[in-house]
């Protein structure tokens, strides 16, 4: 996680690269900093918290120089002090890292026998000296820091800048994204296309072991050998990375609000609305009659997503499906069958135990199919068929709009799946694309009754713990509701299948914990409703989200009720989806919490 950039200009470049860092917070923000070149010297500025205390002590010493590298940090080694912010330097050199440098301690151990003497406690310092010592013994900058990369184990994006070279800036990527930019007004690095949006008129990504030699005039690129290689150039639309959030106080609001406009755009990528059809916009390189089993693989919210897709998978398509999480299933060692579907879902496409997961299946001769967000990300690149969803720059850290467009593919993919196999009819087809077509409507509907779920928000603020419960695709949501109010508001919550609650939680209840059911209407709403009274029988502080029918079916004294419009129960999870994340959402604008930046969390987890 860490967002860099990096940035030779003509004017001092400072504010810009603070803007591009603003672009990158979301890849982490407990602290943040700057170094330029003024004079040949480096020059340094880090403030720990948000980057906007960069900013303050910026405003009161501006740096001057037209060479210059940033950072936003999500700690891994070392608190998020102002020491340990980054940039880091020794020996004449300024260095920023997104990663984790795994052998640190040893090295760390070599330099100080060497008599080298560090002021953080983070694994990045250790860079810093390693080049250092490099150019102590008259390396050029170039070689010091291919020298220094042959001995790190990690994963990492690195950009050095050197004292007495203001034309020179050098970067390196290996397991994290880097990417080179060319603009008006200079030439760039930064962890992402957003960052470098504003700036940059072409970019070009580094490859896995490539390091960059950039000058004003030029820019350099070597693989992992050491080669001089050619980097495909791509044209960059500022425009296409708006990072505002118009007229909401949050982009999660923003973002959430999006969701009829994002979704029903992801839908039109996937559905032939007219034909009443799915028409996957590739071609499937396997035949899917003869597909054995799909796997699916992701982490946190994406995670959620999948569990959505398996009971649609094995619905409509008939295909037994295998899920874990990616931090599992990258270590379990399991076995895949032959002609095996790997799924791995991500919204930056960077998780590093998602990419681990692919990797492992690839490696397991497993077709795959990533569902990304990021056209230009790491998992996208290294997938044998990539889903695009279309929900655009998602910038609020807890995952929203991202979230039901996966679901859109995956809904769509099913039914294409189901199709393919000869186990959906052809009406069935069109009925299927029917409801779903229907989604972004009825999530518009479900939005329009915001006002209705702030009370409830009220009272679940009060909680210090909140049971999460639905059935079939609404338990996957229930989790991911306990998910979105934990990250957002710190209270403690738990999704549960609501069949479970008997074996267990039920004990949890009484009136000081609330309970929200998830009744969406399908096939298990008459089971829902039985649970749902379990609670109520023993006093339990009932919330329910669900239909007119289901208030009356469960006939029972509610603290809440978020009313959603009646419609087939198919695809209520990508319905459903609205209420739980404005509810959460509600919850902590009302606590007070930074909704868009909550405590301890990052955007892109690309550490393990
Ligand atoms: C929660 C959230 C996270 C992400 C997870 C995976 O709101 O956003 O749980 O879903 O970190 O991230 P991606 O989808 O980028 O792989």
């Amino acid at each position: 996680m860490c967002g860099i950039v990096g940035i030779l200009g003509r004017e001092p470049v400072a504010p810009s690269l603070v803007e591009a860092l603003k672009r990158l917070e979301y890849r982490g923000y407990d602290s943040a900093g700057i170094a330029t070149l003024e004079k040949g010297k480096l020059t340094r500025l880090r403030a720990s918290g948000k980057l906007r205390n960069l900013e303050e002590k910026l405003a009161a010493s501006p740096l001057q120089g037209t060479s210059g590298i940033g950072h936003t940090r999500w700690a891994t080694h070392g608190r998020p002090t102002e020491t340990n912010a980054h940039p880091h330097t020794s020996g004449g050199l300024a260095v920023v890292h997104n990663g984790i440098i795994e052998n640190f301690r040893e090295l760390r151990e070599e330099l100080t026998g060497k008599g080298h003497v560090f002021a953080t406690e983070t694994d990045t310092e250790v860079v810093a000296h390693l080049v250092g010592e490099e150019r102590s013994k008259g390396a050029a900058p170039r070689e010091a820091v291919a020298a220094t990369l042959a001995r790190l184990n990690g994963a990492f994006a690195l950009a050095f800048l050197f004292e007495g070279e203001e034309d020179l800036m050098i970067g390196a990527r290996r397991g994290a994204p880097l990417a080179a930019g060319w603009g008006d007004e200079g030439v760039y690095l930064g962890s992402d296309a957003l960052a470098l949006a504003p700036f940059a008129r072409q970019i070009a990504y580094l490859e896995e072991g490539d390091h960059v030699v950039l000058t004003r005039e030029k820019i350099t690129f070597y693989d992992a050998a050491g080669k001089e290689a050619e980097r495909r150039r791509q044209p960059l639309q500022a425009g296409s990375f708006l990072v505002d959030k118009g007229n909401y106080r949050h982009f999660m609001a923003k973002e959430i609000h999006e969701q009829p406009e994002v979704v029903g755009r992801t839908l039109s990528h996937y559905l032939d609305l007219s034909a009443g059809e799915v028409r996957l916009p590739f071609a499937l390189p396997f035949d899917p009659k003869k597909l054995s089993r799909v796997t699916i693989s992701a982490c946190g919210t994406a995670f959620y997503a999948g569990l959505i897709a398996r009971y649609w998978i094995e619905r409509y398509a008939r295909l037994a499906v295998d899920i874990d999480i990616a931090s599992e299933f990258r270590y379990r060692e399991a076995p895949l069958a032959e002609n095996g579907l790997m799924i791995v879902v991500s919204q930056s496409g960077e998780t590093a135990d998602t990419l681990a997961a692919l990797r492992y299946a690839k490696a397991q001769g497993q077709h795959i199919l990533s569902i990304v967000n990021v056209e230009t990300s790491t998992i996208a690149r290294e997938s044998d068929t990539v889903a695009l969803t279309l929900a655009g720059p998602e910038i609020g850290v807890a995952s929203t709009k991202a979230f039901t467009c996966q679901l859109a593919v995956f809904a769509s993919l099913a039914i294409a799946l189901g199709r393919a196999r000869g186990v959906l009819s052809e009406a069935d087809e069109k009925r299927l694309v029917r409801e779903l077509a229907a989604t972004p409507g009825q999530m518009a509907a479900a939005l329009a009754r915001e006002a209705k779920v702030e009370p409830v928000a009220r009272d679940v603020a009060r909680a210090s713990s909140v049971l999460y419960l639905g059935r079939g695709g609404a338990y996957p949501l229930a989790l991911e509701g306990a998910l979105k109010l934990k990250e957002l508001s710190y209270i403690h919550a738990e999704g549960y299948a609501a069949g479970e609650l008997k074996h267990g939680p039920i004990a949890l209840i009484d009136y000081a914990m609330p309970v929200i059911v998830l009744a969406p209407p399908d096939a298990t709403l008459e089971k829902t409703v039985s649970n749902l009274q379990e609670v109520a029988a023993r006093g339990g502080h009932l919330i329910l989200i669900g239909s007119a029918a289901a208030r009356e079916a469960a006939a029972a004294e509610l603290a809440g009720f978020i009313e959603l419009p009646e419609m087939s129960g198919a695809f209520a999870p990508l319905v459903y989806a609205v209420p739980v994340q404005l509810l959460a959402y509600h919850v902590a604008v009302f606590m007070g919490k930074d909704v868009d930046q909550p405590r301890n969390l990052a955007k892109s987890v690309t550490v393990e």
